[in-house]
């Protein structure tokens, strides 16, 4: 009888102990490290995790990922570009809510600027949002408001958020927005889209990714993803694109933008209008004009200095004036 219920002790024990290793929440004073895989938080739902991913042998990132996906799993880096070694560094939420992520050297490579007088724990959040608690449970820092390249449903993004490839483009939002649950994205502007396979329990995430494109992904029950929307279905190169909302290369700031390569002239016998299949502009300042020919809207943009372009479909004409931050006669 003593050897059973020790064997059912063992066994609770043992139960314990991994399901301790597999748990949501940091105490204050407690830390991840990079060496051990298993040193991670897990969300209740079993969905994401955090904690060190390793991108190369040696480097990694303190990161948040989706468990059993194949390809592209990461959703959030504190240190996408210092990647940090992956042996001896380590994160340490402390008793003020401060988090540090200190690399082999002890040297502080990122840390969530929380100074708190009484902090509580960290918790993972089914969403996929990384909090850090302070009395009464108000959130002290979130991840959710520090992106990367994604954003995942309930995550707002706004005029001072932004998300960044990992090679720096960005797109910037001049309004506030959210992708719900269903798979509709909705701005505090015009801007608005939706996922072909709208609908409840589609598990999903918006990247801006390296070609500089906007995605929203659904996630397939093999672990792979399918494209579900993008903001450019056709151009492979969309760089440069601006206005309002813009995704463009870090060098330049919000408030610039792209230039174009070229000084655009006012003389019409200079001008000429490419035709790009597919593309829509969204949330641009622009005006339109019904039953109209094609050369009527043609002769509208070139009159019009203001004009850097035009759509026109079935005598349907919208004309943009801010397909540039530059007008065309600068
Ligand atoms: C992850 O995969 C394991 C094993 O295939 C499965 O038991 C578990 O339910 C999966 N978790 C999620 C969140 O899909
Ligand atoms: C990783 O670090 C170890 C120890 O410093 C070194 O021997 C090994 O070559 C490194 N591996 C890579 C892929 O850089
Ligand atoms: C913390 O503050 C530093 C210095 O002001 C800043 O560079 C860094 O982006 C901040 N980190 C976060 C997570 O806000
Ligand atoms: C934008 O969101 C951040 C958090 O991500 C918040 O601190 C800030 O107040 C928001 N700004 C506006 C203008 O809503
Ligand atoms: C995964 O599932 C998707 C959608 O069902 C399918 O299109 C794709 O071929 C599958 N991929 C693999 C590697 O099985
Ligand atoms: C952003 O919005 C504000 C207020 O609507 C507007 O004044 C400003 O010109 C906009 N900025 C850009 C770059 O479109
Ligand atoms: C455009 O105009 C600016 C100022 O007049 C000039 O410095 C620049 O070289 C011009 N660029 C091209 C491509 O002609």
């Amino acid at each position: 009888m003593a050897a059973v219920s020790t064997f059912v002790f063992l066994v609770i024990l043992i139960h314990r102990l991994c399901h301790n290793s597999a748990i949501d929440v940091l105490s204050p004073g407690s830390s991840l490290s990079a060496e051990q895989s298993i040193n991670v938080l897990r969300s209740r739902n079993g969905r994401f995790i955090c904690g060190f991913y390793n991108i190369s042998p040696n480097a990694s990132t303190f990161s948040i990922w989706f468990s059993n996906v194949s390809e592209r799993p990461v959703v959030w880096s504190a240190n996408p570009l210092h990647p940090v070694y992956s042996w001896g560094s380590n994160v340490k939420l402390n008793f003020d809510g401060s988090m540090v992520l200190k690399d082999y050297t002890g040297q502080t490579v990122w840390t969530n600027n929380v100074s708190s007088s009484i902090a509580g724990q960290a918790q993972l959040l089914d969403t996929g949002n990384l909090i850090v608690k302070g009395k009464g449970d108000i959130i002290l820092w979130q991840s959710f408001n520090s992106p990367t390249d994604t954003l995942l449903p309930t995550q707002r993004i706004n005029v001072t958020t932004k998300l960044v490839s990992t090679n720096r483009l960005l797109f910037m939002m001049n309004a506030s927005g959210v992708l719900d649950s269903l798979g509709q994205f909705q701005g505090s502007d015009s801007t608005s889209f939706m996922a072909a396979d709208w609908g409840r329990h589609i598990i999903r995430r918006l990247t801006l990714d390296y070609d500089g494109n906007l995605r929203l992904y659904s996630l397939n029950d093999n672990g792979t993803w399918s494209v579900t929307w993008m903001a450019f279905p056709q151009l492979c190169k969309v760089y440069g694109v601006n206005g309002r909302n813009g995704i463009f290369i870090d060098q330049s700031d919000w408030g610039e933008g792209c230039r174009p390569k070229i000084n655009i002239t006012c003389d019409e016998e200079k001008v000429k209008f490419v035709h790009l299949p597919n593309t829509n502009f969204y949330g641009l300042d622009l005006s339109a004009q019904r039953s109209v020919s094609l050369n009527f809207c043609k002769q509208i943009c070139l009159s019009d200095y203001k004009c850097n372009g035009f759509a026109y479909f079935q005598g349907f004409c919208v004309y943009y004036r801010m397909l540039f931050e530059t007008n065309r006669c600068s």
